[in-house]
């Protein structure tokens, strides 16, 4: 995958709650152009590997249960410095510690159910976007 490229899942409290649409458009306001994206319902299994770089600590079973409870929109998303430009849109993974105008400051309410991921590097990006896409389905 090309550099300037990043992953994200919308998580299942922000679907939930009804934010999906209000955080697509904060994406795009920040100038990242969408060049894939799928609803889908994650399976136990799918979770665990998709996650399993946190699987020694202590809220690996939560954060299995909360990332299977619901739906969730995986995207691949294109802006020059995108991984770190992404991190810095979403913000503090503890929303009561994201800056103000974060997504998470705006749509999280807790460290366990904070709304949405992103890639915290280029190389997990390649690896999160395939495991969520076929080529075929990337523009
Ligand atoms: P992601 O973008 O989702 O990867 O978040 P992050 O990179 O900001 O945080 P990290 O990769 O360290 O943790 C992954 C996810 O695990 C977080 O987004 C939370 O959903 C969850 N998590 C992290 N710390 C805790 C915790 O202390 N308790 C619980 N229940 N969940 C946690
Ligand atoms: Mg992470």
């Amino acid at each position: 995958m090309k550099n300037n490229r990043t992953f994200t899942m919308i998580k299942p409290d922000a679907i939930q709650n009804g934010y999906a649409g209000l955080i697509l458009a904060e994406i795009e306001k920040a100038g990242f152009k969408i060049v894939a994206m799928k609803m889908r319902q994650l399976s136990t299994e799918a979770a665990k590997e998709f996650y399993q770089i946190h699987k020694e600590r202590p809220f690996f079973n939560d954060l299995i249960n909360y990332m299977t409870s619901g739906p969730i929109v995986a995207a691949i998303l294109e802006k020059e410095n995108a991984v770190l430009d992404f991190r810095a849109l979403i913000g503090n993974t503890n929303p009561e510690e994201a800056e103000e105008g974060t997504i998470r400051k705006m749509y999280a309410k807790s460290i366990d159910a904070n709304a949405i991921h992103g890639s915290d590097s280029d190389e997990n990006a390649a690896i999160e976007a395939a495991f969520h896409f076929d080529n075929d389905e990337i523009i």
